[in-house]
């Protein structure tokens, strides 16, 4: 139930000078209040996978002092779910821990995407692409808002890197923004309706995120309808003014009234309106109204509860990479020797740094987990094998290797030290420390059968070592419950079911923003344009270390019979899709069944396919299902530039499903109908485009007719000459010969003209 506030009056109330304090905060996590009216304080505060709470008895700023709260797996481990019901309950408990301390808007979920593997904070978003970024990202916001929470979806937008970000420019064409790094935003924005976006620290072509109008207004609010608030990244705003009239709405943290007396001033001299300031304060009163808690009772957080989910979400995200001999799921009950080898099976890593760090209330490790799953006859030992600190201590490796000779498997934990991924600096490389891969080597050389459990959150390099082992799993930077997760797939008490939302490059240099990363001189370029992740390595037909969508079970599944109709064509066209799923294996499962799509023939270039949709399948052994999907005419178009809009061009598609982007299963061909993009005329535009337009041709024509002697419009051969040149061109040469008022007119009342 939410409390109604009289927004109307509390405006006709404000002073200007009110209304300017509004729109910047009171301190690091609060906004102002104005006593006077009754108008409260309320708070932000971080963060995607769990809440970060300052603690307010710390004498001093820290990302590590905060109030205990569950550490949910991390947005990377998450994405790897692929699971929309899942994530939309961790949003619910999140949202249930923000509501229980008094916060009004949770600040996540982090979407950007993945451009390249090397950005520090890939653990907190989601994905490489935008389809998942999507659906996952509105199911955490539908989630988190459930509660009466708002959600923050950051950080909009091409926010892809670390280094520099507070100044650096992404330039990037606007086809590849709108396919690629807004379209989650979109998606998250037009169906889930969040309460809150936050505007980036970056420049996006050359203009701050948090002052972009072309960002905050016309695509967020004349495209998409967004109706919340635009809050800045904590210190992303440099000119306030310039901020408010682009479209942001609320700048953090406080400026100490800096802000608020250059919006007053800037009114008082005209440089804005006060109705801009009226539209930022209405959009805040109306974040307090929907965050505004009825005087219900705030429901007793079930940390238990929470943490069993916790351990349930890491299950569900973890990449069995491969599997050789089905060495996996190892038998606990079996009269077996077990090495537990690797600090982090005893002192997991489970999250990254910065301002997403959560103080979890409690942390699970796999080596006790393991324990406490093992059967009597299973005997586990453990050996530390290497130090956190990466220093090198000589005992730790012989120690491990004679561990690994003396037992039957050998379970190595490997991964990315605390402080190599986070907020604030980029990854230099995709590779485990040396000590680790040293480690490796030297227990496989004593020993056949070794699983690799991999701890991180963006992906590192495997090909150069996986063949040590018979079973990698990549478990990520999977939260406070994540040590029991592993255990439990370990032993088979939960079947891998993630699969990569990351492409894992055979090398960093593949990745097709390799030499446009991290830019220089204050500007990155997005030179792959929209060839991100799979969509290059895809388009390039390169061999990878594990593709986008990979991931393996514990039993296996058969897609047969795919069917599809097409209804209805350009905008209207819809593409139904069935085909049936087998569970051909041994035991329960859950298969992502993978969508993508490929426009046979285009007008413009496209990758060679995309991820349409997705769904995660449950079943049993032996059982099958059918799996429906549909795809809308958005799903096969692209964004044209010239048109300002989506386009679906007539033609053919092919409708692949399968388990992963280099797994396809089943694959047919559609044909849908539309008519031709109509492209708006302009002088610019060339003969033959006005000649084929259903009004402008007639009208040129005629225009042409009436030039005094000319054979223009009669003799073709002379057309077929000048069709490809710009109109205004031939204006030019015929002069004044040729009365153009009918082709004014025209252009004037086009300008009105649907596109
Ligand atoms: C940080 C982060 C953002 C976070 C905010 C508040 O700099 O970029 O993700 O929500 O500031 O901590």
């Amino acid at each position: 139930m939410h409390e109604e506030i009289d927004i109307p009056g509390l405006m006709a109330a404000l002073t200007l000078e009110e209304k300017a304090t509004l729109l910047s905060g009171r301190d690091g996590w609060g906004t102002a209040g104005i006593e006077r009216l009754g108008i409260p304080s309320i708070t932000l505060t971080d963060g995607p996978h769990g809440l970060r709470m300052q603690d307010p008895r710390a004498a001093s700023f820290s990302f590590d002092v905060s109030l205990p709260a569950t550490c949910f797996p991390t947005a990377a481990a998450l994405g790897s779910s692929w699971d929309v019901d899942l994530l939309t309950r961790v949003g619910a408990a999140l949202g249930a821990e923000s509501r229980a301390a008094d916060v009004a808007v949770l600040l996540g979920p982090g979407i950007n995407i993945k451009r390249s593997p090397l950005c520090g904070r890939n653990f907190e978003y989601l994905s490489e692409d935008p389809v998942i970024s999507g659906r996952l990202g509105a199911a955490l916001v539908r989630g988190v808002q459930s509660t009466g929470v708002g959600a923050s979806v950051k950080h909009f937008a091409a926010n892809n890197q670390e280094t520099d970000r507070m100044r650096v420019s992404a330039e990037v064409d606007v086809r590849t923004l709108r396919e690629i790094y807004l379209a989650g935003f979109e998606h998250i924005v037009t169906t889930a309706k969040p309460w809150t976006m936050m505007a980036a620290y970056n420049r996006v072509n050359g203009v701050y995120a948090a002052q972009n109008g072309w960002l905050l207004t016309e695509v967020l609010r004349d495209d998409w309808a967004f109706d919340g608030l635009v809050v800045s990244d904590w210190g992303a705003v440099t000119d306030p003014v310039a901020a408010v009239t682009a479209g942001l709405d609320l700048e953090m943290p406080s400026t100490n009234g800096g802000s608020a007396a250059q919006l007053v001033d800037a009114v008082k001299a005209g440089r804005i309106e006060e109705a801009d300031l009226d539209r930022a304060v209405t959009r805040l009163l109306t974040l307090i109204e929907r965050t505004a808690q009825g005087s219900g009772p705030v429901e007793k957080v079930d940390f238990a509860q929470h943490h069993t989910l916790a351990r349930r979400a890491a299950a569900e995200s973890a990449v069995l990479l491969k599997n050789d001999d089905a060495i996996l799921p190892l038998d606990p009950d079996a009269r077996m020797s077990v090495a537990v080898i690797g600090e982090f099976a005893r002192t997991p890593t489970f999250q990254g740094g910065g301002s997403s760090r959560v103080n979890a209330v409690q942390v699970d490790n796999a080596l006790d987990a393991l324990a406490a799953a093992a059967g009597e006859h299973l005997r586990l030992s453990f050996s530390p094998g290497f130090a956190l600190s990466g220093e090198e201590e000589p005992a730790l490796l012989p120690e491990a290797v004679s561990a690994a000779e003396a037992a039957d498997v050998a379970v190595v934990f490997l991964g990315l030290p605390e402080g190599m991924e986070s907020e604030g600096h980029d990854r230099e490389h995709l590779d485990l420390p040396d000590v680790q891969l040293r480690l490796l080597e030297a227990v496989a050389r004593v020993n056949r059968d070794v699983v690799v459990v991999l701890a991180n959150g963006g992906v590192v390099q495997v090909t150069s070592w996986e063949r040590h082992a018979k079973a990698v799993l990549e478990g990520w930077l999977n939260g406070q419950a994540g040590g029991g997760a592993i255990a439990d797939l370990l032993f088979g008490r939960a079947n891998p079911c993630g699969r990569l939302a990351e492409t894992i490059p055979l090398r960093l240099q593949d990745n097709p923003s390799h030499l446009n990363f991290p830019g220089t001189d204050g500007t990155v370029l997005y030179g792959e344009r929209i060839y991100v992740g799979y969509r290059y390595y895809d388009a390039k037909d390169l061999p990878v270390g594990h593709p986008f969508g990979h991931g393996l079970s514990y039993t296996t599944f058969a897609y047969s019979d795919l069917r599809t109709e097409v209804d209805g064509e350009g905008e209207e066209a819809v593409v139904r899709a069935r085909f049936t799923l087998t569970n051909t294996g041994p035991v329960a499962g859950k298969e992502v069944v993978q969508v993508y799509v490929g426009d046979v023939a285009c007008s413009v270039d496209r990758p060679v396919r995309e991820l349409k949709a997705f769904t995660k399948v449950e079943l049993a052994p032996g059982r099958s299902t059918p799996v429906e999907f549909e795809l809308r005419a958005r799903d096969l178009s692209f964004f044209s530039p010239a048109h300002d809009r989506w386009v679906l061009e007539a033609g053919d598609f092919d409708i692949s499903v399968g388990a992963s982007s280099r797994d396809l299963r089943l694959t047919t061909t559609v044909t849908v109908a539309a008519p031709p993009p109509v492209l708006p005329l302009t002088l610019e535009s060339l003969v033959r485009e006005w000649l084929a337009d259903p009004i402008g041709g007639p009208l040129l024509r005629q225009t042409l007719s009436r030039v005094r002697g000319s054979a223009l419009a009669a003799d073709p051969t002379i057309l077929s000459m000048v069709e490809s040149m710009p109109l205004s061109r031939l204006i030019t040469m015929v002069g004044d010969r040729l009365d153009t008022g009918d082709i004014t007119r025209f252009l004037e009342q086009t300008t009105a003209r649907e596109p």
